[in-house]
């Protein structure tokens, strides 16, 4: 699987270096608080464990299972939400953990479901922000790292529901990207 990369741009110490730091600042942040850290699956899975394992706050933790359709005019930034049941978030100090903010409908669409159920605050924690023009604004309040517009897989991010199981994170190789109608599929 390393061959259909392009290169690798971070690898298991330096996620786990920086998994570090933001845990701590998540901590200092609500700290004599409990924090609901609320996952988007299921590319958000490694990095939800990995940071929670660090983060040293009573913590209760939801799932919610969502589906973006870009690139195909009719259902252009639509986003889908496959649970039915959403989350109790009455009154709850809430943290979204997602893994990549991209155009930003997936987030800005969880975003306003969560809040329309009003809980006492909201926050938004991603592993990887492009540093692109987004289709919707999204204020992340923790980002791993920023990254250039490029498609990237491993560490729960897919390319067709492979590579999710890398322990790092790299930039596909072009060529695997093209074919059909891979452009915005993702
Ligand atoms: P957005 O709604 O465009 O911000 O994109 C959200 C979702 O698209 C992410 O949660 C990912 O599942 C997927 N996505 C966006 N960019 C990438 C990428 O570079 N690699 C893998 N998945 C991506
Ligand atoms: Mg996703």
């Amino acid at each position: 699987m390393r061959g259909d990369l392009d290169r690798v741009l971070f690898d298991e110490p330096a996620i786990n270096r920086r998994l570090d730091e933001l845990a701590q600042q998540i901590s200092n942040d609500y700290r004599d608080r409990e924090l609901t850290a609320i996952a988007v699956l299921t590319g958000s899975l490694m990095f939800m464990a990995d940071l929670l394992r660090r983060v040293s706050l009573p913590v209760k933790l939801d799932c919610l299972s969502v589906a973006s359709y870009h690139g195909k005019a009719h259902t252009m930034g639509k986003v889908t939400f496959k649970e039915v049941t959403l989350p109790d978030v009455g009154d709850r100090d809430i943290l979204i953990v997602d893994d990549i903010l991209d155009s930003g409908h997936t987030l800005a669409a969880v975003r306003e479901k969560l809040e329309s159920a009003k809980p006492r605050s909201i926050r938004v924690c991603v592993l990887l922000s492009k540093k692109k023009q987004r289709a919707r604004h999204v204020d992340a309040d923790y980002v791993g790292f920023e990254i250039e517009d490029e498609f990237v897989v491993g560490y729960g991010l897919d390319f067709r529901g492979r590579y999710r199981n890398l322990p790092y994170i790299g930039v596909l190789r072009r060529e695997l990207l093209k074919g059909e109608g891979m452009k915005g599929a993702w």
